[in-house]
């Protein structure tokens, strides 16, 4: 997720969205995304929940440069107005019930100036990869790593299960964590409820297409001006 690869298209998306104004990440973790967006020429303001996350940015970046908040992405409000705020790697399913995930999307039109977008990068639930009877899915079988998940159909709560093999010694370590999946169409709802417009669905970063078979989607809705 971090080579230049993905990053490259990512970046020139989200500079073109944020224009000459600023872009606040939801999340923004160790700023895989927003210190090369800020290197960029972009201005950029980060949330992020976890302290530890924000020093790991720390260490990269200036405060000055690019300023976090700790706080929740739901409920946290930063000084300012921007053209963008963006949500990427499927962070919106860490908030782990519909409430929530609206109350984002209600906090992302909040510091949205009229005419700005809200992006979201997120995986396209793999339910039909989950026959009837079956009660997981694996992601990954390899010699250090076992992956798969599990649902909870009635909850919209996907378990992400690892089992990864860290020495020479035979012994897995085990780790698991819990996401509420939405299909696209849910969020546009969550977007209507914001009071945001769908302006644009595409299957990358590159602007491939959305289809029946993509995996994941790319959402752009806008705030109306
Ligand atoms: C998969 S990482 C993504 C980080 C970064 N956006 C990126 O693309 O590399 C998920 C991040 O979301 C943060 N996070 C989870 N729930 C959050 C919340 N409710 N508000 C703010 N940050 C949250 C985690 O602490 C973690 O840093």
């Amino acid at each position: 997720m971090s080579s230049a690869a993905v990053l490259g298209p990512t970046l020139a998306f989200l500079a073109e969205l944020a224009g000459d104004g600023q872009a606040l990440e939801f999340a923004i973790g160790t700023g895989r995304v927003g210190v090369p967006l800020r290197e960029r020429g972009v201005p950029v303001m980060g949330i992020e929940l976890s302290e530890h996350m924000a020093a790991v940015l720390r260490r990269k970046i200036d405060e000055d440069f690019l300023p976090v908040i700790i706080g929740d992405m739901a409920t946290t409000v930063v000084p300012g107005e921007f053209t963008l705020v963006y949500l990427v790697y499927n962070t919106i399913t860490n908030l782990l019930t519909q409430d929530e995930q609206v109350e984002c999307f209600r906090n992302a039109a909040r510091h949205l100036e009229p005419g700005g977008r809200f992006v979201i990068e997120l995986g396209v639930p793999p339910l039909r990869f989950l026959p009837p009877g079956q009660v997981a899915v694996p992601f990954d079988v390899s010699e250090q790593h076992l992956g798969f998940d599990t649902f909870d159909l009635v909850e919209q709560i996907l378990v992400s299960h690892h089992l990864t093999r860290d020495g020479d010694d035979g012994r897995y370590r085990r780790e698991n964590s819990r996401h509420r999946y939405a299909w696209p169409t849910e969020l546009d709802l969550m977007a209507r409820i914001a009071g945001l417009e769908l302006e644009r669905r595409v299957a990358d970063w590159d602007g491939a297409p959305f289809t029946r078979d993509s995996a994941k989607h790319i959402s752009v809705w806008r705030k109306p001006t």
